[in-house]
């Protein structure tokens, strides 16, 4: 069957219409002219695969990957840099038009940098004899040499690795250090710089994977604080306590919250290290801590995993309403959902994009908010 392709879907998966029935078609690009074959016909949709492309698009590149169409890792290996920065920022206007129900105009254009090498961790998988990453949606592994997402230091390492009995194997570089963590021998931390800021990260705790664009991002953070004038900040799901130390001298207190236990030891760790003794941690969920959340705080910055936030503490930042409000999010979905809620109380300043994870279909994002 010949179709041409209407536009990619938010997981960068080219889309066509079958008798009235959505279709998806991987590695193929919008007006692309292509030979595909059903291999899945749900109820409500298609699954395809490309069998010959008959009329390539101009924003095709070659993927330069030896392990593009077959590992899970990069969605967009095939798209054009600039192309993917247009695509993630189009992705986030349509689903924050969507769920937040808010006008698209509010994005502002996402900030990028190199499309590769970027990844200061990867996390590999053993089987028998061979260390690799998994193939597409399978558990099926794929042996590896080199990974183009992460940077140089830990290819090296890499190919340094021999089979230990761990089944996954997590590999770190500290930024500005070149200190090496891997899982498989007794270093379980190490020290990375963003800024002039250090931080110990341990083998766990979450740790932001692309350092030049963590530090745009928090330096945009630091801006905003100074000319919101942000004094007392809430720091919550606060990982290894990077954001809340990264702006610590320019304020009065910080304060952290975080769930995971190794994180936050990092954390009060970070804060000796880094001589930031305006700022305290907590460990428990947010959710379980809202007494916390106090009208004490004028900023709250919220940085949490995917799932977005507990109602509770979105109850309770409808509540105390800190004047000004710094959502993170690396799920648009999760940010939506949320962001029609709190726009209740909060206006909407503006959602700028950041492209944290270059040939992948994930984007970051940081919104402002500000009391009503
Ligand atoms: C996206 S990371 C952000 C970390 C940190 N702000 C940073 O930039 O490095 C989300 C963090 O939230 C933590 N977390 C997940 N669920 C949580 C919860 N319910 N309450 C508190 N922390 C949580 C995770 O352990 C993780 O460290």
């Amino acid at each position: 069957m010949i179709v041409e392709i209407e536009k990619l879907d938010h997981f960068g998966r080219g889309i066509t219409t079958i008798n009235n029935k959505i279709c998806f078609v991987e590695n193929a690009l919008p007006k692309e002219i292509v030979k595909i074959k059903i291999v899945t016909e749900k109820k409500k949709y298609l699954v395809s695969e490309v069998e010959k492309i008959i009329k390539e698009s101009k924003d095709r590149v070659t993927p330069s990957c030896p392990y593009a169409t077959i590992c899970g890792g990069c969605h967009l290996e095939h798209l054009s840099f600039n192309k993917e920065n247009e695509f993630k920022e189009q992705k986030v206007k349509e689903i924050i038009e969507r769920f937040a129900k808010i006008s698209q105009d509010l994005v502002k254009d996402i900030i990028f940098d190199k499309p590769y090498h970027y990844r200061n961790k990867i996390t590999l998988h053993k089987e028998k004899n061979q260390i690799g990453l998994y193939e597409k949606k399978t558990n099926h592994l794929i042996p590896i040499k080199n990974c183009k997402l992460v940077m140089d230091e830990l290819n090296k390492e890499l190919t340094k690795l021999s089979i230990s009995s761990q089944k996954e194997i997590v590999l770190r570089v500290g930024n500005k250090t070149g200190e090496i963590l891997n899982s498989t021998t007794n270093q379980k931390s190490i020290i990375s710089y963003i800024g002039n800021k250090k931080y110990r990260v341990s083998e766990k705790s979450f740790f932001q994977v692309n350092n030049i664009i963590t530090e745009k991002l928090y330096n945009e953070i630091k801006k905003i604080i100074k000319e919101k004038n942000g004094t007392n900040i809430l720091d919550l799901y606060c990982g290894t306590g990077t954001i809340g130390i990264y702006v610590s001298d320019d304020v009065k207190k910080v304060m952290g919250i975080e769930s995971y236990k190794e994180a936050i030891e990092d954390a009060k760790y970070n804060k000796e290290l880094n001589h930031s003794k305006n700022c305290s941690y907590i460990l428990g969920k947010v959710e379980d801590l809202t007494k916390e959340i106090t009208k004490e705080f004028d900023v709250a910055i919220i940085d949490p995993p995917r799932s977005g936030l507990h109602k509770k503490v979105v109850e309770s930042l409808l509540e105390i309403i800190p004047k000004t409000l710094i959502y993170i999010s690396c799920d648009p979905v999760t940010l939506g959902r949320d962001l029609n809620l709190l726009k209740q109380k909060y206006t909407i300043e503006y959602i700028r994009p950041y492209n944290m994870f270059p040939r992948t279909y994930h984007v970051e994002t940081l919104t402002l908010l500000t009391r009503k």
